[in-house]
């Protein structure tokens, strides 16, 4: 097999997707390997899964920060200590700024819980986009793997799967029905990419 994509890891929570990503690393023939978890979250679990999984981790709070240059500088300077491929944001809850995603052209990716363009956008994330869903009355939902580019949540799909709305669904069981599709959808997402690139 080629080289393997090293990938950057961006998250703020629980985590589960990187888990996934994680877990397919593990398997020597899967072409990419977790280099760096980036957190802007203290409290991340993520960052507990990062650590079990003896990844390097980094939490820039960005509460910390006076402007989202500072805090994108600082994140800069971090992927800059090793090569970096391709950056993974998997429940990344912070909008990046034109200027850091035009450094990293065509290598950062984000996993979304919808089927965009629907329930896509600024406000639309995690719980709020299950929520809306059912709020809108869709029999079906999903989740969308795509390109990061200024716009948020326009950029050019890679992969995308449906599930459907229940009658009964709350967000939560939504949620959950959709991460677990979500999961195993990122890492062939991230998988095509390395085949492609490698
Ligand atoms: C995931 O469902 C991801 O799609 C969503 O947050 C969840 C994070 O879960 N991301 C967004 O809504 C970004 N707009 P995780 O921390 O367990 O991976």
């Amino acid at each position: 097999m080629s080289k393997k994509l090293n990938l950057a890891v961006f998250i703020s929570g629980s985590g589960s997707n990187l888990q996934s990503i994680i877990d397919a690393c593990e398997a020597k023939d899967y072409p990419a390997k977790v280099k760096l978890v980036v957190s802007n979250n203290p409290e991340a679990y993520g960052l507990v899964r990062a650590k079990n999984a003896n990844i390097p981790s980094v939490i820039i709070n960005h509460k910390s920060f006076k402007t989202r240059h500072d805090f994108e500088s600082a994140i800069t300077k971090e992927l800059t200590k090793q090569p970096i491929d391709l950056i993974c944001l998997a429940g990344f809850m912070r909008i990046l700024t034109a200027d850091f995603i035009s450094q990293w052209p065509d290598q950062i990716i984000n996993t979304h819980p919808s089927l965009l363009p629907k329930f896509g956008g600024e406000g639309m994330f995690g719980d709020n986009v299950h929520k809306a869903v059912i709020a809108a009355g869709e029999t079906q939902s999903g989740a969308s793997i795509h390109y990061v580019i200024p716009e948020v949540d326009k950029g050019r799909l890679i992969a995308q799967i449906s599930v459907p709305v229940l009658e009964n669904d709350t967000y939560e069981t939504l949620g959950e029905r959709v991460r677990a599709e979500e999961h195993e959808l990122y890492v062939n997402a991230i998988k095509k990419i390395a085949v492609e690139r490698t």
